[in-house]
């Protein structure tokens, strides 16, 4: 496993205007340290600012410091796909990494497995990093098998290297700040739910760590020795939480 950390943020459907996201990206442009090559830090704004932040992005010194993601691709490339963003669009805007399955599109959204299969596909076809999550929705009972059973269904059809390309983002729904009853999660209970995917997909894929991560429990969950970094919701859209968050990882 290499030493880098990822840091990244998923602001899923926030901020409300152009005006939040240029806040947030000039208070990282103003604190983020530079010279740091370890630590990989990645946005993924909703559709409707990427081409803003790309162009951000590519004009200004962060785009040396921050990646682009989107979170979420069209199933195919198709035009015939009113209200999707294919996997062409979104490597022409510069994106690197494309957030598949996450928790709010499979359990609100009602995105099956076969769907996120043929997203990852899409994603991998257009060189785009995916950012597979994968998390069970409750931790009781043989919680294990539910991981397993999710990851094959996700990855099916995909080949040893295609998998290795990923990056994984353990995230257990019930532990999603956003979810109504989220619980806080713990290091050794996150140390084991990624062991799990370890010891199943036997690669030393990188794996983040999703479950409201905040500045308070980072560096714990940056800490984990099975892991290379965080998925953050919430807190990153929060520039300052995002920034210690990020400064943990270093
Ligand atoms: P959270 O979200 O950090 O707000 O819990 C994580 C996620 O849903 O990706």
């Amino acid at each position: 496993m290499s030493n880098k950390k990822y840091v990244i943020g998923n602001w899923k459907a926030l901020p409300n205007s152009q005006a939040e996201v240029d806040q947030i990206l000039d208070f990282l442009s103003e604190h983020l340290p530079s010279g740091d090559t370890e630590t990989s830090i990645v946005v993924c704004p909703p559709f409707v600012y990427l081409e803003e932040v790309s162009k951000i992005l590519a004009t200004t010194s962060l785009g040396t410091r921050v990646e682009l993601g989107a979170q979420d691709i069209a199933l195919s490339d198709e035009p015939s796909q009113t209200g999707e963003v294919t996997g062409e669009q979104l490597a022409r805007l510069g994106v690197r990494y494309v957030i598949i399955g996450h928790s709010d599109r499979r359990w609100k959204l009602g995105e099956s497995d076969e769907i996120t299969n043929a997203k990852l596909r899409m994603a991998l076809q257009h060189n785009l990093t995916p950012i597979v999550c994968i998390g069970e929705r409750v931790r009781e009972g043989n919680f294990g098998k539910d991981i397993i059973d999710q990851i094959d269904a996700t990855f099916a059809g995909a080949s040893s290297d295609q998998i290795q390309s990923c990056v994984i983002a353990y995230e257990p729904v019930w532990a999603i700040s956003t979810n109504p009853g989220a619980k806080p999660d713990t290091p050794e209970s996150a140390q084991q739910s990624i062991q799990i995917i370890r010891d199943h997909l036997k690669s030393d894929i990188r794996m983040l760590y999703g479950g409201s991560v905040n500045p308070k429990n980072a560096e714990a969950f940056l800490g984990l020795p099975n892991a290379s970094g965080v998925l953050v919701g919430g807190a990153s859209v929060r520039p300052e939480d995002f920034l210690q968050i990020i400064r943990a990882a270093m």
